[in-house]
C-alpha cells in the first residue's frame, strides 16, 4: 500500500502492521467526531444532498482510511490535516449508504468503490459524486425556475383581509374524522395551540384556534385559559379532541379509539385547512384564517387534483415494521401521503425534471426534488417559530401519520424552510462548494474551523460496472445490488471499509420506498416498485440476519487481497447483536484483531440494571483474514487481556474528556472480547465463551470502569472464570442435561 508521492514506498507490503493495527488515536478522533456531529450537514454537506438514515461521521471514516493506509510509525495527524495521495489503494464499501466511505476515499486520492442494495442510496451517491460544471447546474436551476416556479407559486397566492396580494408560507391542516355516534365531523386537534416559538421561554407568544368560531387568537404557550378575540368564547388552548389514542367528540361527548374508527373507513383521514401563515410584501409574517380567495383556490386545486391523481401509478405500501403504523391509518398507496396541493406541485416539478436531457444533471435535480418531499408531505408538521419551521417526516426514523400537518410553499420564498429553492441553496450549492474544496473540521484553538486546500476534489466520472471502471481509470465505481455477489475479481481490493446495518435497528428499504416511488417516476430506475429485497441485511431474526451478513462478509473476503484489511463500525445494545457479528466475521473467514471505541453519530440506549444507559460510542472493528498462526489462547487469558484492553481504552477516552457511560463501557469490553475470542480457534467454543462472559457482563463492566479507584456501581462478584478446557466440559454437560430433560 503506497503513496504516489514517495516511490520508495511503492513495494511496501501491506503485511507491515498498519497504524490502525497498532496505535490508533481514537480518543482525539472522537473529539473531532463529536464536534462534527453537531453540524454534520455543514461540515460535510456532500453526504446530505439526499436523506439517508444512520449516516456515519466523515472524520471517523477519514481516520479509518488513513489508519489503514499508513504505516504504524507514520504521523497520523500530519496526514489527517495534510495532503495525501493513495492512488494505488483500492477501497470497497459493500454497505455504501450515503457514501461516507466512498467520499472520504476519493478525498484521499484512493480508488473508491461502493455498492448498496438500495437504489435510492445509489442514486443519491451517484448524484453526490459525479462531476458537474457549476455554471451548467445554475443554468438548469434557472430554467426550472422559469418553467415551474410561477405555476407552483400560484398555488400559494393569497389576499390579506384588506385585499392585498400576499404569499402563503404555510397552510395549517387538521385531520378530521366523523363521529361514530352523531356523525358530526371532528377536528383532530391534539391541542388548540398550533404555533409556538421554538424557545418559548424567550418568546412565549402562541397562536390558538377558537373551538367555537375557528378564529385565530393570540395567547401564551402555557396558557390554560384563552378568550377568543372574535366571539369571546373561553377555552383551554392546551386541550383538543384527541388525547393519546382516544378521541372525544365535542358534539355528543362520545369517546372512541381513533384506530378503531379507522377500521370503519377505507381511505386515510380527510383534512381541513384552518389557518395560514402569510408573507407580506414588507417581510412580515402574519397568521390569518382562510378567506374566500383561499377557498376558491382550494376548490380549483381540488378540481385539478382529480385529473392528475388519476394518472399517478398506484404503488401499494406493503406491510412491514415501519409501514404497519401508517397502514393502520389506511395509507395503502405511496401517493396518498400528500395533500392535493402537494401532489400538483410535485407533479409539475417531476415533469420538468423528466425533461432535463443530461443524465447527470437530471439525477442531481431528481435527488434535490426527492429530498424536498421529506418536508412536503402530510407527515410533516410545524416545528415552531424561530427555527427551520418544518419538522420533516423522518424526525424519528419512522413513518408516523400526523394529525396536524402543514403544507409548505413548495417552491419556496426567502423565508421558507424545506422548499425546492431553499434546499437548492442549502443542499446542492453547499455540496458543490464542498466538492470543489473539501475541508476538514479543526478543533482546539480554532474550534469548528474548516481547513481546506488539502484534499482531492470530491468528484469523478461514475462507473456502474467493474469493466467500466477498468476502462476509465480515475472513475468512482458505484453499483447497485446485493453485496454478497459482486463483479469484483478475486483479490481486487486493498481495503474493505464499511458500516453494516445493525440488526433490527433501521429498516432502510421500508423507509426508502417513500422516496423511491417518485424517484422511479422521474428517472425510471427499475420496473420494481419497491426497494425491499430478501437479500437486504435486515432482520429481526438473529439467525437470518447473521447468515445474510456472513454472506456479504464472505464476498468481502473473496475480493480482498490476502494481506488486506477489513474494517467496519458497529455497535449493539443486545447480546445477540454481538454474537451475530462475531459469527459473521468468523463464518466469512476473518478474525477481529483490533477494536477501538469511537464517537457515534447518534446515541441509542440500552436497558441496564432496570435503568437505560445511553451508548455514545461505536466500535471500529479491524479484521484480517483468519489464520491459524493466531492461536492459541485460553478462556481465562482471553478474558484477562480483554478486561485490560478495555480499561486502557476507557482511561484514554476519559483523558480526552469523553464521557463513558456504563453502556459505553460494555460496548468497549465487547470489542476487546471479540478480538480475544477468535484466539480460541473454534467457533462454537468462542461463542460459548462469549455466552459465559455475557452472564456476568455487568460485573466485568464495573471492573472496567473501576480503574482509577472509581466505582460506579457494585455488581455481584463475577463467577469463577472458566478455562478453555472447562468450556468444552461445560458444553458437554449442558448437552447431557438437555438429553436428560428430554427423557424425563
Ligand atoms: C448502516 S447503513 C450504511 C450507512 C453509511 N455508512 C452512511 O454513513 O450513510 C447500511 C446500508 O447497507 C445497505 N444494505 C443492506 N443490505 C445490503 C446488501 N445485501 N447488499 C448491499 N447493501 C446492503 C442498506 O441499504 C444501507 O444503506
Ligand atoms: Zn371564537
Ligand atoms: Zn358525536
Amino acid at each position: 500500500m503506497m503513496q504516489q508521492t514517495d516511490p520508495q514506498e511503492e513495494h511496501e507490503s501491506i503485511n507491515v502492521p498498519r497504524l490502525i493495527e497498532t496505535d490508533f488515536p481514537f480518543a482525539r478522533l472522537s473529539q473531532i467526531a463529536e464536534h462534527e456531529s453537531w453540524r454534520k450537514e455543514v461540515y460535510r454537506p456532500v453526504y446530505y444532498l439526499h436523506k439517508w438514515w444512520a449516516r456515519r461521521l466523515g472524520s471517523v471514516f477519514r481516520g479509518i482510511i488513513l489508519g489503514a493506509c499508513l504505516d504504524e510509525d507514520a504521523d497520523f495527524w500530519a496526514r489527517f490535516y495534510g495532503p495525501n495521495d493513495f492512488g494505488d489503494v483500492a477501497i470497497f464499501d459493500p454497505f455504501m449508504g450515503s457514501g461516507v466511505t466512498v467520499g472520504e476515499a476519493i478525498k484521499l486520492g484512493c480508488q473508491a468503490m461502493g455498492r448498496d442494495i438500495n437504489p435510492v442510496a445509489v442514486t443519491a451517491c451517484r448524484a453526490a459524486f459525479a462531476h458537474y460544471d457549476r455554471r451548467a447546474v445554475d443554468a438548469v436551476y434557472r430554467a426550472l425556475e422559469t418553467a415551474v416556479a410561477p405555476k407552483l407559486r400560484s398555488y400559494f397566492a393569497t389576499r390579506t383581509l384588506s385585499g392585498e396580494p400576499a404569499t402563503v408560507l404555510y397552510y395549517f391542516l387538521v385531520k378530521v374524522v366523523p363521529c361514530p355516534v352523531c356523525r358530526a365531523e371532528i377536528d383532530l386537534f391534539k391541542r388548540r395551540i398550533f404555533v409556538t416559538n421554538a424557545t418559548p421561554k424567550k418568546d412565549p407568544t402562541a397562536q390558538a384556534i377558537c373551538p367555537a368560531c375557528s378564529a385565530i387568537t393570540v395567547t401564551r404557550f402555557d396558557a390554560t385559559v384563552a378568550t377568543c378575540t372574535s366571539c369571546h368564547h373561553h377555552f383551554n388552548p392546551q386541550r383538543g379532541a384527541v388525547s393519546g389514542a382516544q378521541v372525544c367528540c365535542p358534539h355528543c361527548a362520545t369517546s372512541f379509539k381513533l384506530v378503531e374508527q379507522m377500521k370503519e373507513q377505507l381511505a386515510p383521514l380527510a383534512y381541513r385547512r384552518y389557518a395560514k401563515m402569510m408573507l407580506l410584501d414588507d417581510g412580515r409574517k402574519v397568521y390569518e384564517s382562510l378567506n374566500d380567495f383561499d377557498r376558491q383556490l382550494e376548490w380549483a386545486v381540488a378540481e385539478e387534483y382529480r385529473t392528475v391523481v388519476a394518472t399517478l401509478p398506484r404503488v401499494r405500501v406493503a406491510p412491514g415494521y415501519n409501514t404497519d403504523q401508517m397502514r393502520k391509518h389506511n395509507y395503502r398507496h405511496w401517493h396518498e401521503l400528500f395533500s392535493d396541493r402537494q401532489i400538483l406541485c410535485i407533479e409539475h416539478l417531476a415533469s420538468a425534471i423528466r425533461e432535463i436531457e443530461d443524465a447527470d444533471m437530471q439525477r442531481l435535480f431528481a435527488a434535490l426534488f426527492s429530498g424536498v418531499l421529506e418536508f412536503n408531505s402530510l407527515f410533516a408538521s410545524f416545528k415552531g417559530e424561530g427555527t427551520g419551521a418544518v419538522r420533516h417526516m423522518f424526525a424519528h426514523h419512522v413513518l408516523k401519520p400526523e394529525l396536524m400537518p402543514i403544507e409548505a410553499n413548495l417552491w419556496g420564498t426567502s423565508k421558507s424552510s424545506g422548499a425546492f429553492s431553499t434546499l437548492y441553496r442549502s443542499r446542492v450549492q453547499r455540496a458543490l462548494d464542498y466538492k470543489e474544496n473539501p475541508t476538514e473540521v479543526v478543533i482546539g484553538s480554532h474550534s469548528g474551523a474548516k481547513r481546506g486546500g488539502l484534499n482531492h476534489p470530491l468528484s469523478a466520472p461514475v462507473a456502474t460496472t467493474y469493466a467500466e471502471l477498468q476502462a476509465n481509470p480515475g472513475s468512482v465505481y458505484l453499483s447497485q445490488g446485493d453485496s454478497s455477489c459482486t463483479d469484483l475479481p478475486d483479490g481486487a481490493v486493498d481495503l474493505v471499509i464499511s458500516d453494516p446495518p445493525f440488526f433490527d435497528n433501521v429498516h432502510y428499504s421500508e423507509l426508502a420506498d417513500f422516496f423511491y416511488y417518485w424517484l422511479n417516476q422521474v428517472l425510471t430506475l427499475a420496473p420494481q416498485t419497491t426497494t425491499r429485497s430478501a437479500a437486504e441485511v435486515q432482520d429481526t431474526d438473529a439467525t437470518r440476519f447473521t447468515s445474510k451478513l456472513s454472506a456479504v462478509f464472505a464476498e468481502c473476503r473473496r475480493v480482498l487481497k490476502d494481506n488486506g484489511l477489513f474494517v467496519f463500525t458497529y455497535h449493539h445494545a443486545r447480546h445477540d447483536g454481538w454474537t451475530a457479528v462475531h459469527r459473521a466475521i468468523r463464518h466469512a473467514g476473518f478474525a477481529c484483531v483490533r477494536a477501538y471505541p469511537i464517537k457515534a453519530e447518534m446515541s441509542v440506549s440500552m436497558p441496564l440494571q432496570q435503568a437505560r444507559s445511553p451508548i455514545h460510542l461505536d466500535l471500529i472493528l479491524v479484521c484480517r483474514k483468519w489464520s491459524a498462526a493466531d492461536l492459541p489462547a485460553f478462556g481465562e487469558v482471553a478474558l484477562r487481556s480483554a478486561l485490560e484492553g478495555a480499561q486502557d481504552q476507557v482511561a484514554l477516552l476519559k483523558g480526552a474528556a469523553i464521557n463513558v457511560s456504563i453502556a459505553d463501557a460494555k460496548v468497549i469490553l465487547m470489542g476487546q472480547l471479540l478480538c480475544a475470542t477468535h484466539k480460541l480457534g473454534c467457533l462454537e467454543q468462542e461463542a460459548a465463551f462469549l455466552e459465559l462472559v455475557a452472564e456476568d457482563i455487568d460485573a466485568y463492566v464495573a471492573d472496567v470502569l473501576a480503574t482509577k479507584g472509581e466505582v460506579l456501581y457494585h455488581a455481584q462478584e463475577p463467577q469463577q472464570l472458566m478455562l478453555f478446557e472447562d468450556i468444552a466440559a461445560y458444553l458437554a454437560q449442558r448437552e447431557d442435561e438437555r438429553r436428560g430433560g428430554q427423557h424425563a
